[in-house]
């Protein structure tokens, strides 16, 4: 069966990381059978550039009837004064609601030869491996009314709704829980119940889920600005974290200094699974456009590769091609060879090119 793959590489630097992640694709298809087609569409500012949307439906039902989506990054200064319902986000929002990807997993992993690139110290990023599991498709996000009102007298409302409900809580937690079934076994689940109602609801419905039918994983909680200071205080006492939209963005963009650099982190936004068992996905760099960058060919692309073996784990069924990237990308940073994002004295400076020239070095080496 051919895999069908839609790219969407947006603005800023990606289209410059996807074009690696596409050499990467191509390697896979050739050297390793991974049966291909790709299909390209354009989403965010770019989008808005020649349709006046941030996404077109078109562009909705190819998503819809692919096994994947591969994003890079949407947004830029270009398009700060467009109508709030065509910024540049606006087309990721919509894809990660349409598809309904509300389970976002966005792996913190501090590679050893990068450990001294974290702004923390080398002993308390060494041999990091947490999971941070974002409800995407809920919460503040999405909730309503989402406006700002006029009150006269010059006085202006804005309002943003914060909304979850049982079962939108139970369905991100069952995910965390199964996923740290795999790994250590412990779940740490974040909110603000000390606040807010929607917390407490948040907290009350994780521990009835634990109870019915995960009590064999340790679950924890902690209060969600606690959380903040915990990963930078003792990141490796996390396993899996489980959180809402919001603070699961703030968190995660934390979680990434962790490893080097935000350019390193990789995220997987999945829906459910169908009869088949097959769900919908879309596979996306934590990052966002870095527009100070874009265009001089110094992006690193390693979380966009590192996206696209977490498809071939979580998608695609194949784990030993994804350990296998993933040995590639250690490889090379283990051989010195680092972006301007992750430089340190001593090593190699190398571009986006040159970077997934390594990449793909290292994978026919490992491949014999
Ligand atoms: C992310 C990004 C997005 C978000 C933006 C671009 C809308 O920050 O994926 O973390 O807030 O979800
Ligand atoms: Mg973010």
């Amino acid at each position: 069966m051919t895999n069908k793959i839609l790219i969407v590489a947006g603005d800023g630097i990606g289209p410059e990381v996807m074009g690696q992640v596409e050499r990467v694709i191509g390697w896979y298809s050739d050297k390793r059978g991974f049966d291909v087609e790709i299909d390209r569409d354009l989403v965010g500012g770019c989008c808005y550039d020649a349709h006046g949307v941030a996404v077109t439906d078109a562009t909705i039902e190819k998503a819809l009837a692919a096994d994947a989506v591969f994003l890079g990054a949407v947004g830029g200064p270009k398009w700060d004064n467009v109508p709030y319902e065509g910024r540049p986000e606006a087309g990721l929002l919509r894809l990660r609601k349409d598809l309904e990807l509300f389970a976002n997993l966005r792996p913190a992993l501090c590679f050893g030869a990068l450990a001294d690139a974290s702004s923390l110290k080398r002993e308390i990023v060494e041999g990091l491996d947490i999971m941070i599991v974002r409800e995407l498709t809920g919460g503040v996000y999405f909730g309503e009314p989402k406006i700002i009102e006029d009150l006269g007298n010059g006085e202006r409302r804005g309002i943003d709704t914060q909304v979850y409900t049982t079962s939108e809580i139970r369905r991100i937690a069952s995910v965390a829980f199964e996923l740290a079934r795999k790994r250590d076994n412990r779940v740490m689940s974040v909110e603000k119940r000390n606040v807010m109602k929607s917390g407490v609801l948040w907290y009350e419905e994780v521990i009835k889920l634990h109870k019915e039918q995960y009590s064999d994983v340790k679950l924890e909680h902690m209060l969600a600005d606690n959380c903040a200071m915990q990963l930078v205080r003792n990141p490796k006492q996390f396993d899996v974290i489980v959180t809402d939209n919001l603070f699961g963005d703030v968190l995660s963009d934390i979680a990434s200094m962790l490893t080097g650099s935000l350019g390193m982190l990789p995220s997987a936004s999945l829906g459910a699974k169908d009869a088949s068992g097959k769900a919908k996905a879309m596979y996306e760099p934590v990052h966002g456009s870095a527009p100070d960058i874009a265009g001089t060919g110094a992006a690193n692309p390693i979380a966009s590769v590192l996206s696209f073996a977490m498809a071939l784990r979580y998608t695609f069924d194949r784990g030993a091609c994804s350990d296998l990237l993933e040995k590639a990308v250690d490889s090379v940073l283990a051989n010195g060879l680092r972006t301007g994002d992750i430089m340190q004295a001593g090593m190699k400076k190398v571009g986006t090119v040159e970077m997934g020239d390594a990449i793909l070095a290292e994978l026919n080496r490992l491949n014999g």
